[in-house]
């Protein structure tokens, strides 16, 4: 007979001697730039809330209004009976925000992800995806079935090379599905993918083209559409995936697009047809958010500045940070063991940051994803660069 449970703790005992495992830390309040963990108050510098939006008054404001109007669940999925005023109208916020002819809602990035490229990709596809994509494009690739060419990160001249060869492979009468997909910024690097490039090679190789923008929505470009508005590429890049559960302080995630690409995704997306929609509530608050990074662009500038303070003072202790315009600044370590130890130093001395090891990471490349967030204040920031040049000594 299997003795299931020892197969369990096994790898768990495996894991644990690679120094692998995984555990949680549970914030006791609001998600603030000091967070209250085992009755201890730390800095946070690892969530993803880059413009403190999560516990915004406006927030919080809308979500109560639209609980007290629709109730606490959707109940049902958007197909059956689950769509409501409030999903209707974050669709058309967002589409207004992206500048596209409509939107739809997913539940999670996670979601949209493995969602999305599985309906417009499949065994008769070809995928060509960054070698640094975010697990749920790596998760929607697999659903597909298609065919998957992985190309170096950024690298749009292998890009390039990898569609040429297929091109020539494939006859005129019978040319190959290709789907081109990236983040727009890299989750646990913070640098931008060269999407006017990629943009260039999707047209002239006649790709589709899909961009994730989990950690560009609310951050990057003129209104704080994206890094595709940043770069001046929205209107020629056709599928653009989003989060509302970082910068924009809530939950849940969008595709945006042209109306039939929507309207396709409703009747083929699975991730978005089997599952139940998201509370009318969540969908309140991502409205509001919307609405604020709209009209408050101080917000942005209020990041920018904490993003080049936090990236410069880094240098300045000896660290090898890139000056990217995003608020995620990777300091690589490269053992796994070194950077949880860093991890655990830098907690006692009141900041919390988390390692990240692989498999989030490639082998050899745990390092520290520090994230700074609008809701810093500049005395915080400059006791996180005390707490990082103190375990600088651990390299
Ligand atoms: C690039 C990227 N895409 C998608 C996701 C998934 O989004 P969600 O957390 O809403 O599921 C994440 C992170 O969580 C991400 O970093």
């Amino acid at each position: 007979m299997m003795d299931y449970q020892r197969i369990f703790e096994e790898e768990l005992r495996n894991i644990r001697s690679n120094k692998l495992l995984r555990f949680m830390r549970t914030i006791e309040g609001m998600q603030e730039p000091v967070v209250r963990i085992n009755g201890r108050d730390v800095i946070l510098m690892c969530s993803n809330n880059y413009l403190g939006l999560a516990n915004h008054p406006a927030l919080i404001k809308s979500a109560v209004s639209a609980l007290k109007l629709y109730g606490v669940s959707a109940g049902a999925s958007r197909l059956v009976s689950g769509t409501m005023t409030a999903h209707g109208q974050l669709e058309h916020d967002i589409a207004s925000f992206k500048r596209t002819e409509a939107a739809l809602v997913f539940n999670s990035g996670y979601h949209a992800n493995t969602g999305i490229i599985p309906a417009v990709a499949g065994k008769d596809s070809v995928i060509l995806s960054d070698e640094l994509n975010h697990a749920s494009i790596i998760d929607g690739i697999r659903l597909s079935k298609a065919r998957v060419f992985i190309y170096r990160h950024g690298d749009t001249t292998m890009a390039e090379d990898l569609l040429r060869t297929l091109d020539r492979k494939s006859s005129a009468r019978n040319p190959s599905k290709k789907l081109i997909v990236t983040d727009s910024v890299f989750s646990m690097d913070g640098d931008i993918a060269p999407l006017k490039e990629l943009v260039a090679i999707a047209e002239r190789y006649n790709a589709l083209l899909m961009i994730d923008e989990a950690h560009a929505t609310g951050i990057l470009g003129r209104n704080g559409s994206g890094a595709a508005e940043m770069l001046g590429v929205s209107s020629r890049i056709p599928i653009q995936m989003g989060t509302l559960g970082k910068a924009l302080g809530s939950f849940g995630a969008y595709a945006a697009g042209s109306r039939p690409l929507i309207e396709f995704l409703v009747n083929k997306s699975r991730s978005f047809i089997f599952t139940t929609a998201l509370p009318p509530a969540v969908c309140a608050a991502s409205s509001k958010a919307i609405k604020l990074v709209r009209s408050r662009p101080g917000l942005r500038k209020r990041l920018q500045d904490n993003i080049l303070f936090l990236r410069n003072g880094l240098r300045s202790i000896g660290y090898d940070i890139p000056l990217d315009p995003t608020p995620i600044i990777p300091v690589i370590i490269g053992d796994a063991d070194t950077t949880m130890r860093m991890s655990a130093l830098l907690f006692e001395h009141g900041v919390f940051v988390s390692g990240i090891r692989p498999p989030s990471v490639p082998q050899g490349t745990s390092r520290l994803r520090i994230t700074v967030t609008a809701a810093h204040t500049k005395k915080m920031l400059g006791q996180v660069l005390d707490a990082m040049k103190t375990v600088y000594r651990l390299l």
